[in-house]
């Protein structure tokens, strides 16, 4: 059985006071979730926050990482430090590190691997941009985001990743996807990880949706087969929207 997961990617937002603020607000309705929860932070709030989550159910997770230990890579952190925070999830590949630092399948598929042998949870996203969704392409290049980044991969590392699909047109434009266009994606994703894993691995693997995801529209995008949680952006930075969220289909 899948367990949802409500993960916040908070990109270059908050100092590490505002950060250590917001995260203490989130507490009361993360321990009232029934889903996993997790914010990613940014590198430098990893420390105070992750003490403000101590004993919580609330996970920390970092949104971005280099794939080597260390070495002459300026301006990069490696996946000991993250290991050395105590951090859980990471977010490996998001469209706008695709976009503005040239990060390539090729790059995304080192990190994984080192994730993994880290210890650590990637969340890897995939998604199309505008202009191959108009021209219809958008299940071969998600495909071939896949099958490049997860070369190597073996089946029993699945339970360890999880997938988010984050169409390029719906993050932070306040477009989010039809749930219905989310679920044909995630399930395609899903059969895709069957061809590659066999049905029963493809069976576990968590699959997410990101995209201008708000309390509004998470009952609907969660309700659909194959959409296992969401990756939120905008919408964690707010306490009262970020607790909506984590509280989907909660009593
Ligand atoms: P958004 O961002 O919720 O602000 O659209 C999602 C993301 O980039 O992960």
């Amino acid at each position: 059985m899948r367990k949802p997961l409500i993960a916040g990617n908070w990109k270059m937002n908050k100092t590490i006071a505002e950060a250590v603020e917001l995260t203490e607000s989130l507490l009361p309705g993360a321990a009232s979730a029934t889903v996993e929860t997790a914010i990613c932070v940014p590198f430098t709030a990893l420390q105070e926050v992750g003490r403000v989550l101590e004993g919580s159910s609330l996970a920390l997770g970092a949104q971005n990482m280099h794939e080597e230990e260390s070495g002459a890579y300026t301006g990069e952190i490696s996946p000991l430090m993250l290991n050395e925070l105590k951090v859980t999830y990471v977010i490996l590949g998001h469209s706008e590190r695709r976009m503005y630092f040239a990060e390539t399948d090729r790059t995304v598929n080192g990190k994984i691997r080192s994730a993994l042998r880290h210890g650590l949870r990637p969340i890897v996203c995939v998604g199309e941009s505008l202009e191959i969704r108009e021209a219809g392409t958008q299940k071969d290049w998600v495909k071939d985001q896949i099958l490049q980044g997860f070369e190597g991969i073996s089946g029993d590392m699945l339970e360890r990743i999880t997938i988010a699909y984050e169409p390029i047109w719906a993050i932070g434009t306040g477009r989010t996807a039809s749930s219905a266009q989310a679920e044909e994606m995630c399930g395609f994703i899903r059969d895709l990880m069957g061809r590659m894993y066999g049905e029963n691995a493809a069976c576990g693997v968590r699959i997410l949706y990101g995209g201008s995801v708000k309390p509004d529209n998470i009952g609907e995008l969660m309700s659909m087969d194959n959409i296992d949680g969401a990756l939120v952006g905008g919408a964690s930075l707010s306490a009262a929207d970020f607790t909506a969220l984590m509280n989907v289909g909660a009593e």
